[in-house]
C-alpha cells in the first residue's frame, strides 16, 4: 500500500522519486483514467489553483496533456510559449518566473533547453515545479506514463525485459526511463550505434547492446526513441537511410521474432527512420495508449502536488 503523499513537492526528476511515490502516482492515475472515460471528464479538485505552464521549448503531447490534464482538474491556467515572450529581448529565466508568479500561481509545469532549469527555479521559488522535460536530462512523467502503459499491458513490471533504442544519447526519455523501470524492479537494455550510447552508461546497472535483431529476441518491451537531428551538433551515423536499414525497427524483424514484442515510442515519430509506419501502427504498438495515459498521471501528478500545498 502507497504513502498518501508524495515525498516532495516538486516532480524534478524520477532520480527523486521514492517507489511509494511511484506507486502513489498510479494509483492515482487509475482513478483519473476512470474519470476521463466518464462522458463528463471534469471533477473540481484543483479549483482555485492556478497553473503557468512555461514552454521555452517545442512540444506537442506534453503542452496539451498538461492542459488538458489541467482542464479537468478545474485549476486556472495561463500559458507562456518563449518564441512569443520577453524571453526573446533578453528577460532571465527568474525574472521572467517571477513576474509571472507575482501574478499568484501555485504550481509550475516547465519545459526547458537547458538540463537542470527546473531544480534552478525550484532553488529560488515558492510554486511546486513539474519538469515537463529539461535538455538531455530528464522527463519524469513520460517515464511514469511508459511505466504506467507497460504495466497497464502487462502487469507487475519487475523482472520484466525493457529495450530502449534509438539516440539514448541525446534523450531525456532514456534516463528517466532507466531510473523508472529499475525503481519498478525491470531489467533494461539499450541498444542503437556506438555513437549514440553514453560513454558508461553500463554504470546505470543496464545492459548494452548495438544488435537490434538480438535485443529485440531478448526484450519484453522495445522503446524506440527519436532521433534528436536538432541536438546533433555533429554527424554521429552517415545517413538516415543507413540508420534506418541497421538501427530501424521494422514489420520483417518483428515477424521474424518467437515472441511478440510490445512497441512503444514517446513521439514526435520520425516515420521510416527509427520505426517503420507497418510497426508504428500496428497491433503490437501502444503508442496512442501511452498518449492517452499521460493525461491521468499528469493529472495525478498535479493533485498530489496540490493537496501538498
Ligand atoms: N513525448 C514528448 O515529450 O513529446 P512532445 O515533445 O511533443 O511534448
Amino acid at each position: 500500500m502507497a504513502e498518501s503523499q508524495l515525498s516532495s513537492k516538486h516532480v524534478l526528476g524520477i532520480k527523486y522519486l521514492n517507489i511509494n511515490d511511484i506507486n502513489l502516482i498510479f494509483e492515482t492515475a487509475d482513478n483519473f483514467k476512470e474519470v476521463i472515460n466518464r462522458p463528463i471528464k471534469k471533477v473540481p479538485s484543483l479549483r482555485d489553483v492556478t497553473v503557468a505552464n512555461l514552454f521555452f521549448e517545442n512540444s506537442t503531447r506534453t503542452r496539451i496533456s498538461f492542459e488538458l490534464a489541467e482542464k479537468r482538474l478545474s485549476a486556472d491556467i495561463v500559458n507562456f510559449s518563449a518564441s512569443s515572450s520577453s524571453v526573446k529581448k533578453g528577460e532571465t529565466l527568474l525574472d521572467t518566473v517571477n513576474n509571472i508568479l507575482s501574478m499568484k500561481v501555485d504550481m509550475v509545469v516547465m519545459r526547458h533547453p537547458a538540463p537542470g532549469a527546473p531544480a534552478f527555479l525550484a532553488n529560488h521559488i515558492d510554486a511546486s515545479i513539474i519538469n515537463a522535460g529539461d535538455g538531455t536530462h530528464e522527463h519524469p512523467t513520460q517515464a511514469l506514463l511508459d511505466a504506467y502503459s507497460m504495466r497497464e499491458k502487462m502487469g507487475d513490471l519487475a523482472g520484466k525485459k525493457i529495450a530502449i533504442f534509438g539516440d539514448i544519447l541525446h534523450s531525456r526519455v532514456a534516463l528517466s526511463n532507466i531510473f523508472c523501470l529499475q525503481k519498478l524492479g525491470a531489467e533494461v537494455t539499450v541498444c542503437g550505434p556506438p555513437t549514440l550510447i553514453p560513454k558508461n552508461i553500463d554504470k546505470l546497472g543496464v545492459g548494452v547492446e548495438y544488435n537490434v535483431k538480438k535485443t529485440l529476441e531478448w526484450c519484453d518491451v522495445a522503446n524506440i526513441l527519436r532521433i534528436q537531428l536538432e541536438r546533433q551538433d555533429i554527424k554521429y551515423f552517415p545517413s538516415l537511410r543507413e540508420y534506418a536499414q541497421y538501427f530501424g525497427i521494422n514489420k520483417k524483424l518483428l515477424n521474424g521474432l518467437n515472441s511478440e514484442v510490445i512497441i512503444m515510442h514517446p513521439g514526435p515519430i520520425n516515420r521510416g527512420v527509427e520505426i517503420t509506419s507497418d510497426v508504428a501502427d500496428s497491433d503490437q504498438s501502444i503508442i496512442l495508449q501511452q498518449v492517452e495515459n499521460g493525461v491521468a498521471i499528469r493529472m495525478a501528478i498535479l493533485y498530489l502536488l496540490a493537496a501538498q500545498r
